[in-house]
């Protein structure tokens, strides 16, 4: 079986929900505690192993780009000055050459075609996609989480996890078969998908989060560029069309996710990650206490 090298990252849609911060900075770059939510989402990959990054990205977003390479003023001017503790902070994230590509989706026509335009990069291999605005917070990391699923079962693999009680209709939620050896019974078979059911129909309560690992298969379903719901071309119908002929398995990981791409989501990142910082913690416990005591 072929590892999980690549990881395609779509950062190219227009990200309404959070407007008007993200009309000029990518959202991706928007601030969750100590970083951006695209670093801690690149740091989840690299630890799952990810040696290529495919960012899929629109007009205005070079300073993605930029977050990942050195800025060699800033070094130089912290060693300077004998900031070695940020320099190193700064430098942490940064990917090697050779790790990152960078692909224009020129036209934001929906996930399935952001994730076609890297079919070139991606080649005959299976690869994980991340969607950058779910900051999923874990240990292990989600992704190292469904590597370990594809490890055990092979084929294609979706993360799930429950949709908060009532709410299951306004996602994409999975049909689930018998479960896989091992996982405590979260590695299921899955045989069907469907988009915000209505209520009462759920096929379950689990719905599709943000990290996938697909074989290159769907390429090929994607390639017909086929309109789904809202007039966008959607991955997971061409997940569906696979499911016809390649074996798919739910994984429900153990961690908590935050929807950045919504202000309250993004809020609740920057509070859960501030309370759980081991050096900052305590003070942003007591900031926040502050606040709430008025
Ligand atoms: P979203 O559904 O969050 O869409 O896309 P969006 O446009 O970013 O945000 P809203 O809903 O308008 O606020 C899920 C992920 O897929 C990427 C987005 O950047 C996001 O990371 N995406 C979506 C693309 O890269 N291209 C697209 O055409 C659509």
């Amino acid at each position: 079986m072929k590892p999980v090298r690549k990881a395609v990252l779509p950062v190219a849609g227009l990200g309404t929900r959070i407007l008007p911060a993200a009309k000029t900075t990518p959202k991706n770059l928007l601030n969750v505690w100590d970083r951006p939510i695209l670093a801690h989402v690149v740091a989840e990959g690299r630890a799952a192993g990810i040696e290529h990054f495919v960012f899929i990205v629109g007009r205005g977003q070079s300073a993605i780009e930029d977050y990942f390479d050195h800025a060699f003023e800033l070094e130089h001017n912290l060693e300077a000055k004998g900031r070695s503790a940020i320099l190193a902070d700064v430098t942490a994230d940064l990917l090697e050459p050779g790790q990152m590509s960078f692909v224009r989706q020129m036209a934001p026509l929906g996930l399935g075609h952001a994730v076609w335009c890297a079919r070139d990069l991606i080649g005959d291999e299976p690869f994980a996609v991340m969607l950058p605005d779910m900051l999923m917070a874990a240990q292990p990391g989600a992704l190292s989480q469904a590597v370990a699923a594809h490890e055990a079962v092979g084929g294609n693999i979706v993360v799930v996890e429950p949709a908060p009680t009532g709410e299951a209709h306004k996602y994409g939620i999975v049909a689930l078969g018998g479960a896989a050896p091992g996982f405590d019974g979260r590695l299921k078979q899955m045989t069907g998908m469907v988009e915000k059911p209505a209520p009462g129909t759920e096929p379950s309560n689990l719905f599709i989060s943000g990290r996938y690992i697909l074989q290159p298969g769907v390429f090929d379903a994607l390639a017909a560029h086929a309109r789904g719901a809202g007039g966008e071309i959607q991955l997971t119908d061409a997940m569906l069309k696979r499911l016809e002929t390649e074996s798919f398995h739910a994984l429900e990981y153990v961690g908590s996710t935050y929807d950045c791409g919504d202000k309250l989501g993004l809020l609740r990142a920057n509070v859960a990650l501030a309370l759980g910082d081991p050096h900052g913690g305590a003070s942003a416990r007591a900031a926040i206490e502050t606040l709430l005591n008025g």
